[in-house]
């Protein structure tokens, strides 16, 4: 994918705010500093157009970035950091709900997890609940350069089986280090948008 123009729209904290140009969108949902502005950073080649952070719970609204005219992607807030208010977390809980479920130009949730670890319980109730709203979703197994090549079938065994995917379902390791899987990921989300692949 050949990324012309990448610019930041705005970051919504109301429905309002959400562009009308109907321009399809693609979300990023995944555990507080599992990569998911890191992951926009590089499928956008822009260094740091997506804040990141070594702390998490950077992003705290839903962030638009829209591509080449075509789409958007929307970072999310992380989910799964203790220390946010509980008050606050109610909030995004509510945000992030009525965007999901309520959202007509949604097409394609990329669920990220951690290629080191597990899923969590927040990880698999995320993947559950996209599924039973019939949410398209693709899972990334992010941060791909932090475990050696030869680890990462066992790693993503283990997503696999406990976020319950089956046979058919993707998994793209991802490392916006080396730029592992970006490509990969691109040409999903074409196909899951049905576009036509660019000559
Ligand atoms: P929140 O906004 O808090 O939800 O976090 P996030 O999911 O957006 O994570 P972010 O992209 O800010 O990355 C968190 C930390 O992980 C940063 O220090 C990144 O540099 C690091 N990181 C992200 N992706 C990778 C990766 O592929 N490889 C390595 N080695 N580090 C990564
Ligand atoms: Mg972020």
């Amino acid at each position: 994918m050949k990324v012309v123009t990448a610019e930041f729209v705005i970051s919504a904290v109301s429905p309002k705010q959400y562009p009308t140009d109907g321009l399809p969108e693609v979300a990023l949902v995944g555990r507080s500093n599992v990569g998911k502005s890191s992951l926009i950073n590089k499928m956008l080649n822009r260094k740091s157009l997506a804040k990141t952070s070594s702390k998490p719970g950077k992003t705290q609204t839903l962030n638009y970035f829209r591509i080449n005219e075509q789409l958007y992607f929307v970072d999310f807030p992380g989910y799964g950091y203790a220390k946010v208010a509980k008050s606050i977390k109610s909030q995004w809980g509510k945000m992030i709900e009525t965007y999901l479920t309520g959202r007509a130009e949604l097409k394609l949730v990329l669920q990220l997890v951690d290629i080191r670890h597990p899923p969590t319980k927040d990880d698999v109730a995320m993947y559950e609940w996209c599924k039973q709203i019939g949410l398209p979703t693709v899972v990334v197994a992010t941060k791909g350069d932090k475990i050696a090549r030869g680890r990462w079938l066992q790693h993503t065994k283990v997503i696999r089986q406990e976020l319950g995917l089956r046979g058919d379902d993707t998994i793209i390791i991802f490392s916006a280090e080396t730029g592992q899987g970006r490509d990969e990921l691109w040409s999903e989300i074409k196909r899951r948008l049905a576009w036509e692949e660019e000559a």
